[in-house]
């Protein structure tokens, strides 16, 4: 049985909000946030929310195709990749059943036919590389499932490992030239959608970085009228973590790296958002939960062995 842990968050106020350039005018009940989780369901329940909404957040897929016809220009950048993720690499996490990664995300989205989530947040590393053929498959994938859906990038959606060249150029070269149609016509960096009431906020740290005018971005969210959910494919480092990820076979790694200027003033930012109901992403592949001066962060387990997170938003007892 999955042991569950309940929780409250209630979100700081008061000098901790400290920048007169963002207002947000809502009483101090309205800004507290029940958390209740398991690795796979996970409820916030908030004052004053129109009508209960759902979330099924997919993270980490990494999915191959086998035979890609595409990739051979880059075979030579795609082969590691391609060659850990095809069939028989990897064991359902419910099943045990030996599948692929791409097993894993059809599985899933046959769930999210079933459960009808209001919407599908895929929250990076989706695909493996950023085959025309991987993306094209993906693409009609989320279509077939006939519920909407937003894309942030992770790492290895624009990468090939060994290829050259700077990450920044590297994720804007691969977002112009395969990723593009899973945005649907949004800005790639960033993203905001007014959901019931609810402000749905992407903003891409896949580079490790945040730039200039995602920073001016998430300002205007903070100036909105509405309770914030934010996606983000890389952790942030909330203030006290020292240690991001454990893994059996590598023992401790160091903290995700967000040194860059920008990503600290982004940390700042959230960490000062009165009306931040939570902050959910992906990347380190294991299912976490990290409380921090009243701001709480969910990171979802790996897609690649069929999990997700299933968020349902609700309201607070009368
Ligand atoms: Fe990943």
């Amino acid at each position: 049985m999955i042991r569950r842990d309940f929780f409250r968050n209630i979100a700081v106020l008061g000098a901790a909000f400290a920048m007169p350039s963002f207002t947000f005018n809502r009483q101090k009940e309205e800004l507290e946030f029940i958390h209740s989780s398991s690795e796979l369901d996970t409820a916030i329940l908030m004052k004053r929310l129109d009508q209960p909404f759902t979330i099924l957040h997919i993270a980490d897929s990494h999915v191959s195709l086998e035979g890609d016809e595409t990739e051979e220009p880059y075979v030579t950048w795609s082969k590691y990749m391609r060659e850990i993720n095809l069939p028989g690499t990897h064991k359902h996490f419910k099943t045990s059943a030996i599948v692929s990664p791409m097993d894993c995300l059809e599985m899933t989205l046959e769930i999210a036919k079933e459960r009808k989530p209001d919407l599908l947040v895929l929250g990076g590393d989706i695909v493996n590389y950023p085959s025309e053929l991987l993306v094209k498959t993906v693409f009609k994938m989320l279509t077939d499932t006939g519920i909407p859906w937003i894309y942030t990038a992770g790492n290895h959606d624009w990468y090939y490992p060994d290829e050259p060249g700077d990450k920044e150029e590297l994720r804007q070269k691969w977002i112009e030239k395969r990723l593009l149609p899973l945005y649907q016509g949004t800005d790639p960096m960033f993203n905001s959608l007014i959901w019931k009431n609810v402000n749905i906020v992407t903003v891409d740290n896949s580079t490790n970085t945040i730039l200039d005018r995602q920073l001016d971005f998430y300002k205007q969210q903070m100036a909105k009228p509405y309770p914030i959910v934010l996606f983000v494919h890389i952790p942030l480092r909330m203030p006290g973590m020292t240690m991001m990820r454990r893994r059996p076979e590598s023992g401790d790694t160091p903290p995700v790296r967000q040194e860059d200027p920008n990503s600290v003033k982004f940390l700042d930012l959230v960490m000062q958002t009165p009306q931040l109901a939570g902050i959910f992403a992906g990347h380190t592949h294991e299912n976490r939960v990290t409380v921090s001066k009243g701001k709480i962060q969910y990171v979802t387990s790996q897609g690649a062995d069929g999990r997700y997170r299933f968020i349902r938003f609700g309201q607070t007892e009368k």
